[in-house]
């Protein structure tokens, strides 16, 4: 049967949708400011839209929540109404929108969410016992008054991240009152990747590892969303002046970081020994560690366990450089472990 599919917006969010493969042509566009033609289209008036009979009616545009508005009062029904996410390349239900903040914006729950992003990853890296682990300790940080951001090295897909976003949202929400009373400033969230995946590995601990042998940790792999995809995912959860992101390799832009920046929660998922040192000997050498942060590794217990390789070995070495008190807080998911520090030698210089 032949769809009848309209397209609200005129923008660069529509040239992107119409360069997907859809099973439906597309019949007109529709936009309030403009008439004429767009991509050899036609483009239509919303009042002319509430005349006509169709199948789909997809939102290509970022102000969903005033098109959502729109289209109530030409009494459109919306359960034919789609939004483009070009996030995770889909077509998401209206209906599956949330009205927030007064009704100014609509924001995908972020359970569906963050399904959707797992789902389009098509790999097993990611488990529910991943993001329940990162919430909870997200929580820590808020309730347990760690002072300070929040920071993730490596952000491939975005999907732990914008899990992160959400859970810092959440506790804010929740905890504001508690925030303020301890002094704390809305945390921030802290974002490290190069986006051009893994580096090629040039130490020993890395050359020898399984994971590099095998090539899944090789250069160029984990290559995921870019930075501006990144943000636009965060930042459904997380207002955008909260989130930070530093696009390039570690050791040049770990030393962008602000001087008074201090991290309460610290999630490491860069795998990679040298990654792993660059980050660790940073943080700790220019005291960016709070009392009390919480450092979760997600690849702790990968290349079997041995503490010759990645994230295990990076972290031996830095707790006897830095003579790092902390409480080792054991396993989550299947290779990840979580470690709250105490204390360590705050004299030590890189
Ligand atoms: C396993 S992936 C992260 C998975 C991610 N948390 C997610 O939810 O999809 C590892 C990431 O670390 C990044 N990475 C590893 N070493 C890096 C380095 N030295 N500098 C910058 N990025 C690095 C890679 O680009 C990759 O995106």
């Amino acid at each position: 049967m032949h769809s009848v599919c309209y397209v609200w917006g005129t923008g660069s969010l529509s040239e992107k949708f119409v360069d997907r493969d859809w099973p439906f042509e597309i019949n007109a566009f529709v936009d309030p400011n403009k008439t004429g033609s767009f991509l050899a289209l036609p483009v239509i008036s919303p009042e002319q839209l509430a005349g006509k009979r169709f199948d789909l009616l997809v939102i290509s545009s970022s102000f969903v929540s005033e098109i959502a508005a729109r289209l109530g009062s030409l009494n459109i029904d919306l359960n034919k109404v789609f939004v483009f996410k070009s996030s995770v390349l889909e077509l998401i239900p209206l209906s599956e929108f949330v009205e927030i903040q007064g009704g100014k914006q609509y924001h995908l729950p972020w359970r569906s969410q963050l399904n959707r992003v797992h789902n389009s990853l098509s790999s097993d890296i990611v488990f529910p016992d991943v993001y329940q682990e990162l919430a909870k300790s997200v929580g820590y940080a808020h309730i347990a008054s760690v002072e300070g951001d929040l920071a993730e090295f490596g952000t491939c897909s975005g999907f732990t991240a914008s899990l992160i976003a959400y859970s810092i949202q959440y506790y804010s929400d929740n905890l504001g009152k508690h925030e303020t009373i301890h002094g704390q400033e809305p945390r921030k969230l802290h974002l490290f990747d190069s986006f051009e995946g893994f580096p090629e590995s040039t130490q020993e601990a890395d050359i020898n590892s399984p994971h590099v042998q095998s090539g899944a940790w090789g250069e160029g792999t984990a290559r995921g969303l870019n930075e501006q995809e990144l943000v636009s995912l965060c930042s459904q959860f997380l207002s955008k002046e909260r989130i930070k992101t530093y696009p390039g390799w570690y050791k040049d832009t770990l030393q962008i970081i602000e001087a008074d920046t201090r991290f309460a929660f610290v999630h490491i998922d860069c795998d990679l020994y040298e990654s792993t040192i660059d980050v660790l000997k940073h943080l700790f050498s220019e005291r960016l560690i709070s009392e009390g942060a919480i450092l979760l590794f997600d690849n702790w217990f990968c290349n079997r366990a041995s503490d010759s390789y990645g994230e295990q070995r990076a972290w031996s070495e830095i707790c006897s450089m830095f003579e790092i008190q902390h409480t080792n807080l054991g396993m989550y998911a299947c290779v990840g472990n979580r470690i709250v520090v105490h204390d360590y030698n705050k004299r030590i210089t890189k």
